[in-house]
């Protein structure tokens, strides 16, 4: 397997098991781990959202626009575009969704335990679940499509550029996170 689809599908399932995390903590109501994890959940999948805009669907879509003769197996202009299109669509929801759960979390840890009505929990389990249910398509429309184009579209060097771009902007997270928190060790 290709460097690039290696880093980003093992990053998938970094991020997956954090929300594993943090569903565990809302079913416990345990609201002082479950906003951790919250926050890194939204923290990482946002850096993971900002590797593929910024490098990886720019890289594609240049080599498809610029390819002179497609070969068999390479996607069409329109395919790449409909599929990058999709993919943001769904990165704008998750961010959307995750602001607006991390909002909600914040409003009930300002609250005494015992003032925690299970209906604020629940709003966030449910943007959770919804969260989860669209991003395993995702991940799976990723890997099975855009992930593999760049094996079939960029040379060795071309792919180890945009490993390197990948890798370094994936280490980027915000300064709240120490390494070790930020990997979850
Ligand atoms: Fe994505
Ligand atoms: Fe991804």
């Amino acid at each position: 397997m290709a460097q690039v689809s290696e880093q980003l599908i093992g990053d998938h399932a970094a991020i997956d098991k954090v929300l594993k995390q943090l569903q565990s903590a809302l079913r416990d109501s345990d609201v002082e781990t479950a906003h951790g994890k919250l926050d890194l959940f939204w923290a990482r999948l946002a850096v993971h959202v900002r590797a593929e805009h910024l490098h990886l669907f720019p890289t594609v879509l240049s080599k498809v626009k610029n390819a002179a003769v497609g070969r068999a197996s390479a996607p069409s202009l329109e395919e790449a575009q409909s599929v990058v299109a999709q993919l943001r669509e769904d990165h704008d929801f998750f961010m959307h969704e995750l602001a607006l759960a991390v909002e909600i979390m914040r409003e009930l840890l300002t609250l005494p335990q015992q003032f925690i009505a299970p209906e604020g929990l629940n709003n966030v389990e449910r943007i959770v679940l919804e969260v989860e249910e669209r991003l395993v398509k995702h991940n799976d429309l990723e890997e099975n499509q855009i992930y593999h184009w760049t094996t079939i579209l960029l040379n060795s060097e071309e792919q180890a550029k945009l490993a390197n771009q990948i890798t370094s902007e994936l280490l980027k997270h915000p300064p709240r996170f120490t390494p070790s928190t930020w990997l979850d060790e």
